[in-house]
């Protein structure tokens, strides 16, 4: 894997967190079951008393807590989205998805309440206790459309099955604790049994599984993918007064920068080029995860703007190794010119400085 591409791959930060977003959302449907079926005196067999249950789920719902904290300090230290910790706590404050991460904030207070009334029960009072630990159900739902609302993984099949076995296992639960129920309770919640299940499948398949859902759900535009611009609309189209004559050995100087993209990240070089040629080499390097667990590159962009040369030549990277790339780039009269770079990059600050040699391939007027 290029060293160029390892700075742009994404963080292990980010896996954690979207790691742990699962595990919580899968161990919060647990306790949710478990804290209804322990509700309807549940025994489902001799050897799972009701007081197993419970303790079952006072575990889970523990459990639940200390995953949420790892998830929580994971997606504010990944530097990728601009999270910070009050984010976590006061819901709409967010700058990145405000509405999505506002419902994980929701559910995380929610959590939180249930946990810490449920330690201090016997002070509280039943009353009190038990109309907390209702309202504290809530978090279920809330933190479902907050995975829908701003998971990555959203579209993965495997997480589609994920949170398809979280809402049935809660839906039967709670289906038949309703079938014991007597009374007012019963129809709405017959009608919330079904209303559920159908807006979020509505949800889903209109919201997240759609183009562009990352703009919609309020990412910052600097986060989103960019297309590639071309450095002829940033660059003047003569930079200095020497001809470019090929072959020719040049220095470079510049910097590095790196945006991460869903599914990967996208390397920008942006490099003045001196010496033996004069002028803009721009460099941009798209890479995303590959099965072997490194980044492979997926798509490379170079611009070439120089004094001597009547255009800007465009062309793309052919060979990455290391810190050194070859590139093959072609001017508006077809005449093509390979690019040998070998880089020192500072991964800490981005600089970069390095040498530029240039050879003429061939082609001409066309
Ligand atoms: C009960 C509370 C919460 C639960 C059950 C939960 C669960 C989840 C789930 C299931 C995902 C989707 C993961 C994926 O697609 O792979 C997710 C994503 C995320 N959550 Fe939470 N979350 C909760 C609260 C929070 C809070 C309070 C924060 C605030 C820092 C937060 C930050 C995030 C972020 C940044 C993502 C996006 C990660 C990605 O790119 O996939 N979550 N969460």
């Amino acid at each position: 894997m290029s060293p160029l591409l390892a700075a742009a791959g994404p963080s292990a930060y980010w896996y954690l967190s979207r790691g742990t977003g699962v595990v919580a959302q899968v161990l919060l449907t647990a306790s949710v079951v478990l804290g209804v079926l322990g509700s309807m005196r549940f025994t489902a067999a001799p050897r799972w008393p009701r007081f197993t249950i419970d303790a079952l789920h006072r575990d889970v719902s523990l459990l639940v807590l200390a995953v949420l904290a790892v998830h929580i300090v994971t997606s504010v230290v990944d530097s990728f989205a601009p999270i910070k910790l009050i984010d976590a706590v006061v819901p709409l404050v967010s700058t990145y998805r405000p509405l999505w991460m506002g419902l994980g904030a929701l559910a995380f207070d929610l959590v939180l309440a249930l946990v810490i009334t449920s330690l201090v029960r016997r002070r509280l009072g039943y009353r009190a206790w038990r109309a907390v630990h209702w309202l504290a159900y809530a978090s279920w739902p809330v933190a479902v459309l907050h995975g829908l609302g701003t998971g990555s993984d959203v579209k993965a099949w495997w997480m589609l099955l994920v949170t398809v076995a979280c809402v049935a296992a809660v839906l039967i639960a709670v289906g038949a604790r309703l079938a014991r129920t007597q009374g007012e309770f019963r129809a709405p919640g017959a009608a919330l049994l079904v209303l559920t299940p159908v807006g979020l499948a509505i949800f889903t398949f209109l919201g997240p599984l759609q183009h562009g859902w990352a703009r919609r759900a309020g990412t910052p535009s600097s986060l989103l993918p960019r297309r590639i611009v071309s450095a002829r609309a940033v660059v003047p189209a003569r930079v200095g007064p020497d001809t470019l004559k090929a072959p020719f050995t040049a220095s470079l100087i510049g910097t590095m920068t790196q945006t991460q993209v869903a599914g990967g990240a996208i390397v920008n070089l942006a490099l003045r080029v001196g010496g033996g040629a004069r002028g803009l080499l721009r460099i941009r390097l798209g890479g995303a995860p590959d099965a072997a667990g490194g980044v492979s590159m997926t798509g490379s962009q170079v611009d070439l703007i120089a004094g001597g040369l009547t255009s800007v030549a465009q062309g793309r990277v052919v060979t990455l190794n290391g810190q050194r790339l070859v590139a093959r780039v072609r001017d508006a009269s077809g005449s093509v010119l390979n690019l040998q770079a070998s880089l020192n990059i500072d991964q800490n600050t981005g600089a970069v400085t390095g040498t530029l040699s240039g050879s003429n391939v061939g082609g001409g007027a066309r």
